[in-house]
């Protein structure tokens, strides 16, 4: 099975791996000489990383069906799935999508990786928009593994359908969004809780470590393997109907005291920035990056290595 990856930055690289281990040949190209040339060496060495904690074999072998291209149309040639990962902007995304419906084989799936262009701002105009469809990841992909499928209203049900039996078989968590939304699920989840812990830090309620203590070491603790709603269905003995008896009138209350949206007005956001205190430098965050894959990559390696609940 063949892949393209269009645009060889944080996001392409990463799905590069995550097709290359799963036995895929890759071709990756980006219109950047420099991006391309550092391309196969930063795959490779991601890969060897999920070596070090059991989440790869062979990583010299998976490495070797990536190979990186001169241009567009090589990378998607013989391609059966193409993840477009180009800059976040609109004229991009549809000038990017034109060459791609052009060069690629009919029946080839295009999807692209934004996290918050609709499908339909950009397919609308191609004669093979049935195939042109968002498959937004998580940062980075090759470890967090859920994907957010959102078609078009012209996305064909095929299109749908094997963009998802070819993500479950990559290994990847796909999810579908049923409908064209403004953020699609995951984001609008992390700008309602984000909105809110700038809103507690601005209003001085909070410092941003406790309140990054309270997901680190309570809410995310149980969201690394159950979500919100099976949460609570353990949260009260009738489960989630049981919950909400108990708990909606508290929860209607608060709904009346909601974070406005001016929380994120410049003065706002920066009163939060103030009080976390330190920008560190470009070299810092690469760093600190690397320490936050090692301990996502020992996160999966012990997620695998779980039973799945028997309750059920
Ligand atoms: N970084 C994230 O956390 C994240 C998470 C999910 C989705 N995304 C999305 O993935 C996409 C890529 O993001 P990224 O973080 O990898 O950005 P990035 O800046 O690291 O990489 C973008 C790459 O695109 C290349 N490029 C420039 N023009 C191009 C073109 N016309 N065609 C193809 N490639 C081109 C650049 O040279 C660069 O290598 C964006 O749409 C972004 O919104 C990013």
């Amino acid at each position: 099975m063949n892949a393209a990856i269009i645009g060889a930055g944080l996001i392409g690289r990463s799905w590069a791996n995550v097709f290359a281990r799963a036995g895929w040949n890759v071709r990756v190209w980006d219109p950047e000489p420099r991006q391309r040339s550092a391309a196969a060496r930063l795959v490779e060495e991601s890969l060897h990383e999920l070596a070090v904690h059991g989440l790869v074999t062979e990583p010299a072998a998976a490495a070797r069906r990536v190979s990186v291209v001169e241009s567009l149309q090589e990378a998607v040639a013989e391609a059966e799935y193409v993840q477009e990962c180009g800059p976040e902007v609109l004229e991009v995304k549809r000038s990017t999508f034109e060459e791609l419906d052009a060069a690629a084989p009919a029946g080839t799936i295009l999807a692209s990786s934004t996290s918050a262009i609709v499908a339909s701002k950009f397919t609308g105009h191609l004669a093979g928009r049935a195939r042109c469809i968002v498959a937004h990841p998580v940062n980075p992909p090759h470890l967090v593994s859920v994907v957010e499928l959102c078609g078009a209203p012209w996305t064909s049900e095929d299109t749908k359908r094997r963009a998802r039996e070819i993500l479950e078989a990559v290994g990847q968590v796909p999810i579908a969004v049923k409908r064209e939304i403004d953020g699609f699920i995951l984001n609008r989840l992390q700008v309602a809780l984000l909105t809110e812990a700038f809103r507690l830090v601005q209003e001085g309620y909070v410092s941003p470590e406790d309140l990054d203590h309270t997901v680190s070491d309570g809410l995310g603790l149980r969201w690394a393997f159950m979500g919100p709603f099976e949460t609570i269905e353990l949260n009260a003995p009738g489960g989630i109907p049981d919950y909400c008896r108990r708990y909606t009138p508290w929860f209607r209350r608060y709904m009346t005291d909601l974070p406005p949206a001016s929380v994120w007005d410049d003065a706002q956001w920066q009163r939060a920035a103030d009080a976390w205190g330190r920008t560190p430098s470009p070299g810092k965050i690469a760093a600190k990056s690397v320490w936050r894959d090692r301990r996502l990559a020992a996160l999966v390696a012990h997620k695998r290595a779980q039973e799945p609940s028997d309750s059920d």
